[in-house]
């Protein structure tokens, strides 16, 4: 009974905590850039994070250019001297679908030449350029919007300068929307991102944000632009205070207030038309809102209209009671379509009834984005930035490889068509000042094809797993202070047709497999080095050894030794032997001298004897006779 009672608790605190995960209210993150304390804007008493997850740039006060942009005071620009590119990288970003938003600034110093003029990227793909004029103008140029999902956990915001001022920054919103929010086609989803390029709200003079209007946080807070008249009076604004049918509701969440004002065009010009700028040769998202709030018009038939853009019909017979059910109701309609001139006009021909009537229109720019470089590769370039001591003029950051527009200097990209992600093929770094060393971390760009580092002062080895970037064909590293030997692993790089370490403080023996390559048609350079030797035109490598040739001798030595020591041992064992043995023999030595003299002097004796005695027996005893 109590287990199951534990069981049921447990329960309900996964099913707690599911709902606070599940998440019912959406990630909100918003920074003031350049401040130093967390601030809250009136009157919603917004709150914007003290100013992090940049890469560089100045804090200072800033000025705001628009009635649009947040009241903040700071913000941080990025000197052309900090580099091309500059980002803020938030971290730990719930997988998701996110509006960002970034407004801009202007720095609050008369010295400087304001209106700084960059482009901006999120997560590697250029989204907007800001347009000359952009700080006089009281409407959607003082921020860029996009509509962005986000699934590596970071988003990466980036400013490029351009030679047209210093970038700056106001704020940064990153507010999660619905997965399913402006859902506009097949095309819709991570591939694509969605800049705002116009969101208006018809027969208002007040723009607001939904957070005025008190609109569900799921809607990401939009900005509701102003307009009175699409143009000469050729149309009125009309209002009601009734509360509009299917508002606020997934995936996009509209507030009902967008409805409750519209635009009705006048009896001179029944077609209400309205007409922007645009950029030629893009895709454009248009969102169009409707609700019968004309008293005048109350059941299905009463107002049919014609909806083209640019000419074309996109909505033909639009008859907003008949599709909705009722008058007081919100009727959302979108359609994508190509632009290939600097126009976009929305006509609204009414083919029964005199007016026409829209509430509210959306336009959005659908961008492709690109593919990143491969991570494995970026972190390889971001541990030579480190290594090397990168200036920062040089920047270094953001994605080495897009925008494509912007890429990294010194480094050279390619599209790797197998893994749909950028590689890094070439690193040309020549000249630079750079001062500290190459770290084996070089081996992680494995499409490398040429690496030109000369005439910098980049000091230590040269490190062995360069061995393993097996594209590599040019490898240029003279004319910097490079030592030790060169490693034996570059004799595997079969690839390489030019090699100069001339002109560093390398010393020992040039790898075999490299020297017996120099007969073929490739270009070696290793002159001008402390002690280089093995190949023709060096010095023989007698007093210079390699370090294999060091333990050879080395071993080849011990071994000697032990064997001399093993002789001299046995050599002096036997000598004390024979010496033992002679000094027992010098104990004994008079008898056994004398005895076996003695024994040759009887022998001796005998014989004579013996013959004597013969002769003496035939010739007859001469002493005994
Ligand atoms: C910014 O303005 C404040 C006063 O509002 C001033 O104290 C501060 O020195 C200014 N900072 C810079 C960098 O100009
Ligand atoms: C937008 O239009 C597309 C294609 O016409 C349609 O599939 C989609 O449901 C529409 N989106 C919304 C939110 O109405
Ligand atoms: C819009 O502005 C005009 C004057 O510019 C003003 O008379 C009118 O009351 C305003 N309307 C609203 C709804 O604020
Ligand atoms: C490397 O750069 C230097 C200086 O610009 C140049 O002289 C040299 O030819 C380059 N090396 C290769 C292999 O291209
Ligand atoms: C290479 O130079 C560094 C100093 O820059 C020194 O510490 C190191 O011992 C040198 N290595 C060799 C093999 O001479
Ligand atoms: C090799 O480098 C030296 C300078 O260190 C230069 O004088 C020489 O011409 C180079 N040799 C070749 C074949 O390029």
């Amino acid at each position: 009974m109590l287990g199951f009672h534990y069981c049921f608790l447990i329960l309900c605190f996964c099913v707690s905590l599911q709902l606070v995960y599940s998440g019912h209210e959406p990630y909100v993150m918003r920074i003031s850039c350049g401040a130093r304390h967390d601030v809250h804007t009136a009157p919603t008493k917004t709150l914007w994070h003290k100013d992090f997850a940049y890469t560089g740039g100045i804090p200072t006060n800033g000025t705001n250019p628009s009635y649009i942009a947040p009241r903040l005071t700071t913000l941080r620009y990025f000197p052309f001297s900090e580099g091309p590119e500059n980002c803020y990288n938030i971290k730990r970003v719930p997988h998701g679908h996110y509006s960002i938003r970034i407004f801009f600034g202007v720095v609050a110093e008369p010295s400087f030449d304001n209106e700084p003029l960059f482009d901006v990227s999120v997560e590697g793909t250029l989204v907007y350029t800001l347009p000359s004029g952009w700080s006089n103008h009281d409407d959607e140029r003082a921020f860029v919007e996009a509509l962005i999902f986000l699934d590596d956990g970071t988003a990466s915001l980036c400013f490029h300068s351009t030679g047209h001022g210093d970038p700056a920054i106001l704020a940064i919103e990153i507010l999660q929307v619905d997965d399913r929010s402006y859902y506009f086609g097949p095309d819709f989803g991570k591939g694509t991102i969605m800049r705002t390029v116009k969101r208006l709200s018809c027969g208002v003079n007040d723009s607001m944000f939904g957070v005025d209007y008190g609109a569900n946080h799921w809607g990401g807070d939009r900005f509701w632009g102003s307009i009175e008249t699409f143009g000469r009076n050729s149309d009125r604004p009309i209002s009601t205070e009734n509360s509009i049918k299917s508002t606020s509701k997934a995936p996009n969440f509209y507030p009902g207030s967008i409805y409750q004002t519209a635009l009705l065009s006048t009896d001179n010009e029944p077609e209400l038309t309205y007409t922007m700028d645009v950029d030629p040769n893009k895709k454009y998202s248009v969102w169009l809102h409707f609700a019968e709030i004309d008293p005048s018009v109350t059941f299905a038939g009463q107002r049919v209209m014609d909806i083209s853009i640019n000419g074309d019909t996109v909505f033909p017979n639009v008859d907003i009671v008949k599709m909705v059910g009722g008058v007081n109701s919100a009727l959302v309609l979108n359609t994508t379509v190509p632009v290939s001139g600097r126009t976009l006009a929305i006509a609204l021909h009414p083919t029964k009834g005199t007016h026409a009537i829209i509430s509210a229109i959306e336009i959005f720019e659908v961008i492709i984005a690109e593919s990143k470089t491969f991570l494995d590769e970026v972190r390889g370039l971001q541990s030579l930035k480190n290594a090397l001591g990168l200036p920062l003029r040089l920047g270094w950051n953001g994605d080495p490889c897009v925008p494509q527009q912007h890429p990294w200097s010194g480094a050279y990209c390619q599209f790797d068509k197998i893994s749909n992600k950028w590689v890094i093929d070439g690193i040309d770094l020549d000249n630079q000042g750079l001062r500290g060393f190459l770290p084996n971390e070089i081996s992680r760009l494995r499409h490398l094809q040429s690496i030109n580092l000369s005439g910098n002062s980049i000091h230590g080895p040269i490190p062995i797993a360069l061995g393993m970037v097996n594209s590599l064909e040019k490898l240029d590293l003279s004319y910097n202070f490079f030592n030790g030997s060169i490693p034996e692993s570059l004799g595997q790089l079969t690839s390489l047709r030019t090699l100069n370490l001339n002109g560093n403080s390398l010393s020992g023996r040039i790898p075999a497999a490299l020297g017996g390559r120099l007969l073929h048609r490739a270009s070696f350079n290793f002159t001008d080095n402390a002690g280089l030797c093995g190949i023709p035109g060096l010095p023989t490598c007698g007093t210079h050894l390699t370090v294999g040739a060091k333990i050879g001798i080395g071993l080849g030595a011990c071994v000697a030794v032990l064997l001399i020591a093993t002789c001299i041992t046995c050599w002096w064992k036997r000598r004390q032997n024979i010496l033992r043995t002679q000094r027992i023999a010098a104990r004994d030595a008079p008898y056994a001298k004398s005895r076996t003299s003695f024994n040759r002097d009887v022998q001796m004796a005998r014989s004579y004897s013996h013959e004597h005695t013969r002769t003496a027996a035939e010739n007859g005893p001469p002493l005994l006779s």
